[in-house]
């Protein structure tokens, strides 16, 4: 089997740490990893395979240096914008995490699990999007029920963690909460919009003229572009919950045939990055405790919509790791595509 050399930008982040960890598990098959990071983690050392990486400085000089294969970037969109072009000049394949390039045509934006043949004629080096996680946890499902009922229009309302705004979501969410209960007050909000602890925020990056949220607009954009549903209806509200790990998002699905919930739910049953939780009579259905760390992005609460009453929408409850499934995951699933593809 071929080995390749691999770069992680932004490895010390959040998601470059789930980098790690999940090459680790999924046994990617790599010759040498280096580490990227700004001047705050370069110098630092972190484990993989048992080896002590030291994180480098992410500059042009180091780049060429690097020669790698494939480059992982989780560092934000304007180090993308900034050094991935970089990376594939060297000739390597960037498979960005961030919004940078997302909407840009000429980059595939890939659920593998839903338009991974999209990869199958991608070239020796180029730019792959990773979708945004809230995006990324709804594909699966909702390209199943578009597959045989046909999607006219969604409606989803997410509910997502702090993590979701990388170490310093983390960080606000603890430092306020502690300072609540210590009876000093919440203390400054630097990251979120407004208090977080104890508190719910619809609004995640800033605001349109339209009046949409920019994640807003990352939902609905992206969604028809993954899904090749470029008319498909989408109505998204984002909301920051004070939860450390993991999105919950509701949808609700209008579809052209009525829905059989039966079918829906063998077919969740049988796909490899689903799972079903949904059984009211014994209070099962997912929450974030159930999908933190793990791979699978958790289904439940099924049922017709306008009161029970209507075979043609569809309601459903869906949770998944934003880190993992929605981020570092999903990116790894296409490098796997890419590598099967070469050979
Ligand atoms: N968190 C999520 O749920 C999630 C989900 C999907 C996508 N994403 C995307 O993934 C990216 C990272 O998110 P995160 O949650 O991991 O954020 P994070 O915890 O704040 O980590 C960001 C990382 O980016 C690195 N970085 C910043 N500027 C850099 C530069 N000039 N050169 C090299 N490295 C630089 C930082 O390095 P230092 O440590 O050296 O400062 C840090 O390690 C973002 O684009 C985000 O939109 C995040």
């Amino acid at each position: 089997m071929n080995l390749f050399k691999v770069a992680i930008v932004g490895a010390a982040g959040l998601v470059g740490r789930e980098f790690l960890a999940i090459l680790e598990e999924r046994k990617f098959p790599i010759a040498e990893l280096v580490l990227f990071g700004s001047e705050n983690s370069s110098g630092e050392i972190l484990e993989f395979r048992n080896k002590s990486i030291q994180i480098e400085l992410l500059n042009e000089e180091n780049i060429e240096k690097a020669g790698v294969d494939i480059a992982f970037f989780s560092a934000g969109a304007l180090v993308s914008q900034q050094f991935s072009p970089s990376f594939v000049k060297s000739g390597a394949t960037v498979i960005d995490n961030s919004s940078a390039f997302r909407m840009d045509a000429a980059v595939p934006l890939i659920v593998p699990t839903v338009n991974g043949e999209l990869l199958d004629s991608f070239p020796a080096s180029g730019i792959i999007a990773n979708p945004n996680c809230s995006t990324i946890q709804l594909m699966d499902f909702l390209s199943i029920v578009n597959e045989i009922y046909a999607l006219t229009r969604i409606t989803v309302d997410t509910y997502q963690s702090v993590s979701g705004a990388g170490i310093k979501g983390i960080d606000e969410l603890q430092k306020q909460t502690l300072s609540l209960l210590s009876g000093s007050g919440a203390g400054e909000s630097a990251v979120f919009p407004q208090r977080i602890a104890y508190n719910v925020i619809p609004h995640i990056g800033a605001f349109r003229p339209n009046g949409q949220s920019e994640e807003e607009m990352k939902m609905v954009l992206e969604s028809r572009k993954i899904l090749q549903l470029p008319d498909l209806k989408v109505d998204v509200t984002t909301v920051r919950v004070p939860v450390f790990h993991g999105h919950s998002e509701a949808v609700t699905c209008h579809c052209e045939h009525a829905v059989d919930i039966d079918a829906i739910k063998d077919d969740i049953i049988s796909h490899p990055r689903l799972k079903l939780l949904d059984d009211i009579d014994e209070l099962l259905y997912p929450t974030t405790v159930d999908v933190v760390g793990k791979d699978a992005i958790a289904i439940g609460r099924l049922r017709y919509g306008n009161g029970g009453e209507d075979e043609h929408v569809l309601q459903a409850w869906v949770v998944a790791d934003n880190l993992r499934t929605g981020a570092a995951l999903n990116a790894i699933m296409i490098a796997e595509r890419l590598v099967e593809a070469r050979g």
